[in-house]
């Protein structure tokens, strides 16, 4: 995600906020850029890349004089990564300049509407609108400008804005996206995150939901949306720099598994507009998609495993053939590609090389490609026809949790465009459908709620030898990621098979003990998955279930079950992965592996 910085004071601004962004490095970025008061205008310096070349530009803040600034480190969402995209953005007069992180989802509507009144924009990004905005309201009264702005904007922010008419000011806003105020004894300073501020002040406000904060070199002071003063008292941080950086989360990994609600809710609200599916970015017409007659799924790992649970559900939605390749293979396999196909290429970095691989030998055969990608800009995300982002934001962790979570939400969100495209579902299906998406971000911060039930069973096996997955139908796909989870981070031999193939060699591994994951979301093929689970049970597997509220025929059979909120049959992995994910973690806490590195592993796997 993107890191804000801002602050004023009797000491040089710039330093501090190059300071303050390089603590909210981990948060991923791909350019940066400060905005100073000089006692007369607010300059500006921003660049491309890492933090270092805007620290060489500005002589590590040396050339920007001025006691009051804003700084940022954009992840980009809304146009590729450039100097122009980078943050802050200005007014036309220059005398507004804004940082924002989060996504502003009616930004092309406010966007024409100030073009509509003569308003012009230099960038791609949805942050220049709320610039522009803010100038257009702007009568004086910054507060009133700042509520005004709040009325028109939807999406999620924080922002933090100069305005050059009120020198002795920095004003923040918050909705949905963090930022926190911190008051040391030289000044105040606005952040993303708690690591920016620690080495001046451990006196931090959290700003609420639509307030904003108003800073001045000795004073805060907060108002609500409507312009009414909030009296607010300070936390005390005892966090040590390394803990701040994962938000007081042990590991990056646990906090992206808590980030998965927010996730969801990014990747989807958006794109969610008047009862159907709206994907800007896409470019392809009804009429393009209905001429499709096969899609290839084709990706690696953890992408991987959500399209085979795309197959099932575009397949099930669309009624359009689906066929799941691992790109390794895809690419060597001299794939049969007709012209009216398309390939789907999914991947979180956008730069593995097997997937970028297999994305051109498509291209190669002029076969149309679509990408679904988490980072803006990657090689995959540039080089397909289509593409489509997942708005996870940076993950670190290597072990992939919300980027997967977000990924299966833009493969739903794409079937069900398909499924209407192509006239396959009714609109009271399609009603249906985007009320169980919408209710996912909820259920799955409920399911994170169970972390101490999970984390008490997962002690049980951090000795295991060998872990089975097994499921039918999406079931199977989620299987797959529960077993590498387990995998690549414990280091526990794990496998996962469809539930109805264990009958053909696998179960002669069962022993007395073993521990097997049943996942059985799947009404129509619940009483399968049982008779499969006695027939594990009879050999001496220990049955771990993860199934429906309400199904507690299971218990029955299973010798544990971890039950999930009531969902879509089609989105139930959405679900069903939070429990194996906080399984998978806790074992590899337990064995005291290194979770968010594990041994031979890389994030991006950019080599064959
Ligand atoms: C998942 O936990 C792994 N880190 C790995 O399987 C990953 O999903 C795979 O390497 C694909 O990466 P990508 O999504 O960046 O292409």
């Amino acid at each position: 995600m993107c890191g804000i910085v801002g602050y004023i004071g009797e000491s040089q601004a710039a330093p501090i906020l190059l300071d303050g962004l390089a603590k909210l490095e981990y948060r991923g970025y791909d350019s940066a850029g400060i905005a100073v008061y000089d006692g007369e205008d607010i300059r500006v310096q921003k660049a491309g890349g890492r933090l270092k070349v805007l620290s060489e530009l500005t002589h590590d803040g040396a050339t920007m004089p001025g006691q009051s600034g804003i700084g940022h480190t954009r992840w980009a969402t809304h146009g590729a990564p450039s100097d122009t995209n980078a943050h802050p953005h200005f007014n036309a007069a220059g005398t507004i300049a804004v940082v924002h992180n989060g996504i502003i989802e009616n930004y092309l509507k406010l966007r024409n509407y100030l073009k509509g009144k003569g308003y012009a924009f230099v960038s791609e990004t949805d942050t220049e609108v709320v610039a522009h905005l803010l100038d257009y309201y702007d009568k004086g009264d910054p507060i009133e400008a700042i509520t005004k702005v709040m009325h028109r904007v939807e999406g999620s922010y924080a922002l933090g804005i100069l305005f050059k008419e009120h020198p002795g000011e920095i004003y923040a806003v918050r909705k949905d996206s963090p930022l926190i105020v911190g008051h040391g004894k030289d000044g105040s300073l606005i952040a993303s995150d708690v690591p920016a501020v620690l080495r001046y002040t451990r006196n931090v406000y959290f700003i609420q939901n639509e307030e904003i904060a108003v800073l001045t070199k000795g004073e805060i002071a907060f108002y609500n949306v409507y312009g009414e003063p909030v009296e607010k008292e300070p936390t005390a941080i005892d966090w040590d720099i390394n803990a701040a950086e994962k938000g007081g989360y042990e590991h990056f990994m646990l906090k992206e598994m808590y980030e998965q609600p927010k996730t969801v809710r990014d990747t989807l609200s958006p794109r969610v507009k008047d009862g159907g599916i709206v994907i800007e970015e896409l470019g392809m017409t009804d009429e393009e998609i209905r001429a499709i007659r096969k899609i290839h799924i084709v990706a690696c790992g953890s992408a991987y495993h959500v399209g085979v649970t795309g197959k099932y559900v575009f397949e099930g939605m669309a009624r359009i053939p689906v066929e799941v390749d691992l790109a390794s293979e895809f690419r060597y396999r001299d794939p049969i590609l007709e012209q009216d196909e398309l390939v789907v290429v999914i991947s979180q970095s956008g730069e593995t090389a097997d997937s970028l691989a297999a994305l051109r030998e498509a291209k190669k055969r002029g076969v149309r490609t679509l990408g679904i990608v988490n980072v803006v800009g990657s090689s995959i995300a540039r080089e397909a026809d289509q593409v489509m982002y997942t708005w996870a934001g940076p993950e670190i962790a290597v072990a992939t949790t919300k980027a997967y979570s977000a990924q299966l939400i833009a493969e739903y969100l794409l079937s069900i465009k398909f499924a209407q495209a192509r006239g396959t579902v009714t609109e009271k299906e399609v009603a249906a459908y985007l009320k169980d998406l919408k209710r996912l971000p909820e259920q799955i911060e409920m399911l994170l709620g169970n972390k101490e039930r999970i984390q008490h069973f997962a002690n049980r096996y951090i000795a295991a030898k060998d872990v089975f997955f097994v499921g039918r139908g999406v079931d199977y796909a989620i299987s797959m990621e529960g077993s590498l989870k387990l995998k690549e981070i414990s280091y526990i031999h794990s496998e996962a098979y469809a539930a109805g193939e264990l009958k053909h060699g696998t179960i002669s591994l069962i022993e007395e003990g073993t521990l097997v994951a049943a996942v059985a979301t799947q009404e129509e093929l619940y009483k399968k998955t049982i008779s499969n689970i006695v027939e594990l049970s009879s050999r001496g597997a220990f049955v771990l279930a993860v199934t429906n509220d309400g199904n507690t025929e299971i218990e029955k059979a299973a010798d544990y079950v971890i039950y999930i909120p009531q969902t879509n049959r089609y989105f139930t992995n959405s679900l069903a992965i939070i429990p194996l994910q906080l399984f998978s973690y806790y074992v590899a806490v337990g064995k005291g592996c290194d979770v968010d590195k594990p041994r031979n592993l890389a994030k991006s796997v950019t080599v064959e």
